[in-house]
């Protein structure tokens, strides 16, 4: 639970940032607050290594906050704190993301949608995989513009290639980890850039480095970003045409049955709690 977001009760005497009525939302490191990473750990982490957002009143520092985006629901601004702030840091800060690029999304899960909002709305092309073909026409229907079941084409790389003329991507959005960065690296295109965001396949397995390095692909690893990336994120929001995409909501008091609900991975989009 590093993700809340609410309204400002109170601040203290010194806070120049927020005033009372405010609507925020966390933020995931509120110790690194510009410039490069500080943490290579979750030791500062809302919900991991300190208190999170499972409660209704917080009291903290100011940096553990930033502004949420005009007129987004508490539940909206809740999803930036770790999928869109991360979706925001792989395709815009690591990769700057330029409007007629190509991003491959792997499934269909709070990251992988928030990524293909962000990729349309900056002008990119989109190519979606996922396990499930209702799922792949809700993608279609939020703008993707090339769907692949996985599970019919474990060797996806095959029909990305044939989609991009044999070029391949410019980015990929890596969630699955071990299980799916070697046909990632094979449909990126040369000089591409791969985000190793997530572990969805597990946290440990064979890198085809000689394919890495003959295409020559940037394979930056990266845990969410800094209060400055959100401050970004949040104006940009302002502006883009994006709202995130809430599969359900479940009153805090049901928790448990929330986090059996990703368990399933039944899920399209983010999953919410409201108090
Ligand atoms: N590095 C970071 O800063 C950061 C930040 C946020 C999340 N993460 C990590 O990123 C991953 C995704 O997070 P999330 O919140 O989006 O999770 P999520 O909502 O639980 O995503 C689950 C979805 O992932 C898809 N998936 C599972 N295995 C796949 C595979 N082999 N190939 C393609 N898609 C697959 C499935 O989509 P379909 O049902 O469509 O098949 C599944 O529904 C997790 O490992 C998470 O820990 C990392």
């Amino acid at each position: 639970m590093a993700d809340g977001a609410g309204v400002i009760e109170a601040v203290g005497d010194e806070v120049t940032d927020f005033a009372v009525g405010d609507h925020v939302v966390s933020t995931f490191f509120p110790t690194w607050l510009n410039g490069d990473p500080l943490n290579g750990d979750f030791s500062t982490v809302p919900g991991d290594g300190v208190d999170g957002y499972a409660r209704e009143w917080v009291v903290a520092e100011a940096t553990a906050f930033t502004r949420a985006p005009k007129g987004w629901s508490h539940a909206q601004a809740a999803t930036l704190t770790t999928a869109g702030l991360t979706v925001w840091r792989a395709l815009v800060v690591n990769g700057g993301l330029k409007a007629g690029e190509t991003v491959l999304i792997q499934g269909t899960g709070g990251v992988s949608i928030f990524a293909l909002q962000v990729a349309k709305a900056l002008g990119a092309t989109a190519i979606l995989t996922s396990s499930s073909d209702d799922k792949l026409e809700r993608a279609r229907q939020l703008g993707a513009d090339h769907l692949i079941n996985y599970r019919r084409e474990p060797e996806w790389a095959k029909p990305v290639l044939e989609l991009t003329n044999g070029r391949g991507v410019d980015h990929v959005v890596e969630v699955g980890g071990p299980g799916t960065l070697a046909q990632s690296i094979q449909a990126a295109r040369v000089a591409g850039h791969i985000a190793l965001i997530g572990v969805l396949t597990g946290a440990a397995g064979p890198v085809p480095t000689a394919g890495l390095t003959v295409r020559q692909q940037r394979l930056q690893g990266l845990i969410v970003g800094s209060r400055q990336h959100q401050l970004d994120l949040v104006r940009a929001l302002d502006v883009l045409p994006i709202r995130p995409v809430i599969d359900k909501t479940f009153p805090l008091a049901d928790i448990a049955d929330a986090f059996r609900v990703q368990q399933t991975g039944g899920h399209f989009g983010k999953i919410c709690l409201e108090y």
